[in-house]
């Protein structure tokens, strides 16, 4: 059955609690080995300043991400992105085309309303696929970003991908190292 989904950005500063809580609710099912974490915060690793959901008739969010802008450096050269993390889709609705559309949402909003020239996420191995088949691009560059336990900058070599928004993936700087200059997402 096809359910009324409507869409929402949000500035994180405009949140409320209401909507922090049903955020909360679909992280804590989307990723059960941090459902405490998820209990309490809706966020972890860097704050996000916006959010991005849909959400059924009855207020149930089903798919979801965040993200923050800021300004990296990329072979030493100042780079403006959206850190994206904490994406979501409600288990119930796994592999019905919601990641997609999101994705495909976040871009469209991310070249209308920011001036970001990519969106850049590190993630998992098992879900390189899902981004790659819905617009992300993986980099083989070292990251060098703030551990969240130490406040130290550690290098990482995991799995980090780029979205173009207001540059292609061609006008990426494969060189040297990505330094993201604070917590990853
Ligand atoms: C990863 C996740 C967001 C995908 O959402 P989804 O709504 O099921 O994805 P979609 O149905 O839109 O799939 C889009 C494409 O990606 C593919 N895909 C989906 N999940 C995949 C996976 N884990 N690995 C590889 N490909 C995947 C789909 O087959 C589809 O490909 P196709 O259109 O060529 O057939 C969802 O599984 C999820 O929330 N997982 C738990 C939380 C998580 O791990 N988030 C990522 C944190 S980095």
């Amino acid at each position: 059955m096809t359910k009324f989904l409507s869409d929402h950005l949000f500035a994180e500063s405009d949140l409320t609690e209401e909507q922090h809580q049903r955020i909360c609710d679909l992280l804590v099912l989307a990723f059960p080995r941090y459902a405490d974490l998820f209990r309490t915060v809706s966020y972890y690793y860097a704050q996000p300043d916006h959010r991005l959901w849909y959400e059924e008739a009855d207020g149930t969010i089903i798919a979801h991400l965040d993200f923050e802008h800021r300004t990296i450096a990329v072979n030493g050269v100042d780079v403006d992105i959206a850190g994206v993390g904490e994406v979501a889709v409600h288990p119930d609705r796994h592999k019905q085309g919601l990641g997609r559309k999101l994705m495909a949402l976040l871009q469209t909003m991310l070249k209308q309303q920011f001036q970001v020239d990519y969106g850049f996420l590190q993630c998992r191995d098992e879900v390189v696929g899902f981004y790659q088949s819905v617009g992300w691009h993986k980099i083989n560059q070292t990251v060098h970003e703030v551990d969240i336990k130490t406040g130290k900058t550690v290098a990482t070599n995991g799995n980090a991908l780029i979205m173009p928004i207001h540059k292609s993936v061609d006008d990426w700087d494969t060189n040297g190292d990505v330094d993201l200059r604070g917590l990853p997402w």
